[in-house]
Order: structure tokens, then C-alpha cells, then sequence
């Protein structure tokens, strides 16, 4: 066993790097440039029941020390996803997946999750009740402890892979949906998504993002991020997995120490898509320079 090597919900990954949802493709796009078996695994997509289009464009705006994304959640629908994506990934990539699943009703979640329920590959499932960017779905879940709960059980029903529900920052207490999520059954946590913004354009006096809002993301959110996943941390007993503006080694670790178990490098991948293999490579000496160990 490495080093560097830690353990999210009874899987040994090799390293605690991961590429957050959205920010990776499905991960064979990457395969191009580097060898992904490095990673600790990837989380691809995030996938729902029907193909989507997503947002109208513009759906990306820069900001000081990080960017705005409207997306809505495009991607080939969970069949396309299972039967043409990830056979590719396979191809490129032999470590257990994380399947990234959003929806819009509990039935939805529950549906995506069932079929992931049955790929052999999908180490893990990361529950997304926290995207921003879509009506009636996403975020809706995650702002309310009790519709957390209710879908964190559904799905919990629907699979025995580990559920890993990914919270919200857009709420009071994001412990306080924690817990509930916890005691609904979930296998872990991973925490944040992006944080509800917006910009305007001086020229047109209009928002620049088609949604009007968007979720901020990068190192602006560093220090929000690093702040809720050291008291989500102290206030569960199932892993957190922590995420949120990562751009190098010593962030990921610095999030390590504040809780996480393992971390997910989102904005980063978009400015350099090598800085997940760049993180995992410089841990070793990062580690030695603080004294620090993983586990
Ligand atoms: O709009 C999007 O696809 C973003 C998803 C998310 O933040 O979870």
C-alpha cells in the first residue's frame, strides 16, 4: 500500500485525487494527454434519466480567482452514458468509477442509480442533490434536510453500491443537511458544489450568463469550501470527500487536515487539464515538507 493511498467507503484508491463531475468528461478525453490510471478514480458526468441539452449559452463567465458555469446538466441520458461512454473509459481506465447522478424527481435519481446499480465498474455512486443551475430538480433537493433524506433513502433502496450524497453550499447549515443525509443512510459525503453567483455585463446592462445565475467555482471558493468541510466533518461519522477551488497539492492537503478523506479537483482541470496529475505527483514531496501523513 502507497503512501499516498486512502480509503472511500471500504474502496482502496490509490491516491485521494479525483476529478470532480463536470469538470472531467467522461475521462477518456484526458486519456489523450496523460495516462488516467493515476487518478484515484474519476467522477464522470453527471448523468440523469434523459439525454439533456443543457443551458442556453452563454452558460460560462470568468470572474476574479474563478469562473461562473450555468450548464444544466448536458449530458447522453444514462443509456448512452452506460452503453457508448463508458465503454470507452474502459478502455482507458481500470479502477472502480464514480457514477455523478443528478435528476428532478426521486424517481429519477432512483431509475439513473438502479441502472448504474448494475455496471460491475461503478465503484461508487456521488448523489448530486446540489446543482445550481436547473428548475425543479438539483439543488431543490439539497437545500431541505427532509427532501435530502427522502432521496438519500430512495436511492439507498435502489442500489448497494456506496452512495456519496454531494451537498450544497447555497444553505444555512449545511451540517445540519449533513446530518440528515447521514442518518438517511448515506455511505459518505462530498462537499461543496459551486456557489450561487451572477455578473452583469456593462455594455448590454444585462446578466452574461443566458441562466442569469451560475455556480461560482475555483480558488474564490477555497476558503468556503475548506471552512464546511472541517465542520461537516466533526459533526458525521461517514466520509467526507472535499472539493472546491483545489488547484495544488498543498490545497489538497490542507483539505485533508480540515476533515477530508479524500479530494475532488473541479475549475482547475478547465485552466490546465493536467492539475490532477500534477497534484498527485507533487503529494509525495508536499508531504514530506509538512510531515504529513494520509490514514
Ligand atoms: O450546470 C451543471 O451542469 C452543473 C452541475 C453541478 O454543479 O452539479
Amino acid at each position: 500500500m502507497g503512501k499516498l493511498s486512502v480509503e472511500l467507503c471500504g474502496i482502496r484508491l490509490d491516491n485521494p485525487v479525483i476529478p470532480a463531475s463536470g469538470t472531467f468528461g467522461f475521462g477518456y478525453e484526458f486519456a489523450e494527454l496523460y495516462d488516467i490510471n493515476c487518478l484515484g478514480t474519476i467522477s464522470i458526468k453527471g448523468t440523469t434519466r434523459e439525454p439533456r441539452f443543457g443551458n442556453p449559452t452563454p452558460r460560462i463567465a470568468e470572474c476574479a480567482s474563478g469562473m461562473l458555469n450555468s450548464v444544466g446538466l448536458q449530458n447522453p441520458g444514462v443509456e448512452k452514458v452506460i452503453n457508448e461512454e463508458l465503454p470507452k473509459l474502459r478502455k482507458c481506465f481500470h479502477k472502480p468509477i464514480m457514477a455523478n447522478v443528478s435528476g428532478f424527481s426521486v424517481e429519477d435519481y432512483v431509475y439513473t442509480c438502479e441502472k448504474f446499480d448494475g455496471v460491475e465498474d461503478i465503484g461508487w455512486i456521488e448523489l448530486n442533490i446540489s446543482c445550481p443551475n436547473v428548475h425543479g430538480g438539483g439543488m431543490s433537493f439539497g437545500t431541505s434536510a427532509k427532501d435530502a433524506a427522502e432521496v438519500t433513502r430512495a436511492v439507498k433502496k435502489a442500489t448497494k453500491k456506496p452512495v456519496i450524497v454531494k451537498l450544497t453550499p447555497n444553505v444555512t447549515s449545511i451540517t445540519d443537511i449533513a446530518k440528515a443525509v447521514e442518518d438517511a443512510g448515506a455511505d459518505g459525503l462530498s462537499l461543496i458544489n459551486t456557489l450561487l453567483g451572477m455578473r452583469i455585463d456593462l455594455r448590454t446592462k444585462k446578466p452574461v450568463l443566458a441562466n442569469r445565475t451560475g455556480g461560482l467555482s475555483g480558488p474564490a471558493v477555497f476558503p468556503v469550501a475548506l471552512r464546511m468541510v472541517y465542520d461537516v466533518s466533526r459533526a458525521v461519522k461517514i466520509p467526507v470527500v472535499g472539493m472546491g477551488g483545489i488547484s495544488c497539492a498543498e490545497d489538497a492537503l490542507e483539505m485533508m487536515l480540515a476533515g477530508a478523506a479524500a479530494v475532488e479537483v473541479g475549475a482547475a482541470n478547465l485552466t490546465d487539464p493536467f492539475a490532477c496529475k500534477k497534484i498527485i505527483d507533487d503529494l509525495p514531496a508536499a508531504m514530506e515538507k509538512y510531515n504529513i501523513t494520509l490514514n
